[in-house]
């Protein structure tokens, strides 16, 4: 087995710690018998940009497509390139040129990492966040009338097309349905928007309907966030739209955890493009270029994209390895969870405690 990936650091810490993933990859390979063949890109950064006044030369799609996966750092360097410039020249259009429709986050409390919710352990904090990727609300439908003057209005239309629900809840239903509990939770606002979400609630009971065995429910988006926070224990496969997927995609891993750790997937499930695999953190200005930023939200990201190339077993290692590292008193940590070690030090140890299967 051998896969191509495509490797592209980005801004500030992403430089830090894609090569940290990378060391815990290729020693993963070599243990589970398969080969990564990898390549570097230096654009979707402040400095290309700085350079060729774009974030992506114009061939990016004919260069990026024939690969396996992308192993993406961070990017965004605000004092260079304002946010939007930097997101919606490069990630962005990635995420829809590429049909990544699916956004895949694991809240998953690891052994070793005080949660920011009191008492709970590790079996009560284990779901994924699904999060719809390409339409639902972040349409570019709409505009301003009558600017400037007192009757000034400001309309944004919400797209849900039968395509892109069905094909994310889909996921979903599968995700869950290979998972122990089986059990699968839709957000909804179905009791105060009254056209789209009740659409969303209409195609997810008719999918619910194809999957006798897995149990589904759904909740308002309200709740579901408070129940996040006080009963994380309930859920096992979180689906949304895209709107509420953005807000408990980063609710969920923040609960688990701190910012450094949580890894991200981008997936387009047909696998006709390659998907996208980056740490939940973005670039940290504040603490780039010192050699502390914590690379496990990386690292992770590796794993997450060997379970999506069909290594699941190399995906779990890595994880487990984390998970030795974080609960092991006598190894040093990042400066975000209390040490003093570097970003170096800390990939090198997660490599080292690697277990061959
Ligand atoms: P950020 O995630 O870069 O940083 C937030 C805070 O968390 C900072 O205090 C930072 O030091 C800390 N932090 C983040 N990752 C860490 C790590 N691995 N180890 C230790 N501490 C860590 O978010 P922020 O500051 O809002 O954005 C900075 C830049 O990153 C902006 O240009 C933003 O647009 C971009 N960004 C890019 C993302 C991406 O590439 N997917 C995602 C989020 C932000
Ligand atoms: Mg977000």
């Amino acid at each position: 087995r051998s896969y191509r990936i495509a490797v592209i650091p980005g801004d500030g810490i992403g430089v830090e710690v894609v090569p940290e993933g990378l060391r815990v990859l290729r020693r993963t390979a070599e243990l589970y018998g398969f080969t990564v063949e990898t390549e570097q890109f230096d654009f979707a950064s402040a400095a290309y940009y700085q350079a060729h006044g774009e974030m992506l030369p114009p061939d990016w799609h004919e260069t990026l497509v024939g690969f396996d996966a992308i192993f993406f750092g961070a990017v965004g360097w605000p004092e260079v390139v304002p946010d939007h410039v930097s997101l919606w020249g490069s990630l962005l259009k990635f995420r829809r040129e590429f049909d990544q429709y699916v956004n895949l986050r694991p809240v998953r409390l690891l052994h070793g990492v005080v949660s920011p919710l009191r008492d709970r352990t590790p079996e009560e904090v284990d779901f994924y966040v699904v999060r719809e990727n390409t339409e639902g609300e972040y349409s570019s439908i709409g505009g301003r009338i009558f600017e400037g003057t007192d009757r000034e209005t400001v309309l944004q239309e919400t797209v849900m097309t039968r395509i892109g629900v069905d094909r994310v809840l889909r996921y979903a239903f599968e995700l869950a349905r290979q998972r122990e509990k089986k059990h699968l939770t839709w957000a909804t606002k179905s009791n105060g928007i009254s056209i789209s979400m009740p659409y969303w609630d209409e195609r997810a009971e008719t999918m619910a309907g194809q999957y006798p065995e897995i149990r589904a429910d759904k909740y308002h988006i309200d709740i579901l966030t408070a129940n996040f926070v006080l009963h994380p224990d309930l859920f096992d496969v979180v689906v949304a739209s895209n709107l509420f997927g953005d807000i408990l995609s980063d609710l969920g891993p923040a609960c688990a955890g701190t910012i450094g750790i949580a890894p991200s997937a981008n997936i387009n499930p047909e696998r006709t493009f390659p998907s996208l695999f980056e740490p939940v953190h973005g670039s940290a200005p504040d603490i780039a270029g010192r050699g502390i930023a914590n690379p496990i939200g990386q690292i992770w990201s590796a794993a997450m994209m060997l379970d999506h190339l069909g290594e699941h077993a190399a995906g779990e290692a890595i994880v487990a390895a984390i998970e030795d590292i974080l609960v092991d008193g006598s190894v040093a940590k990042t400066p975000d969870l209390g040490g003093s070690a570097t970003t170096g030090q800390l990939g090198t140890a997660i490599a080292e405690r690697l277990q061959a299967p």
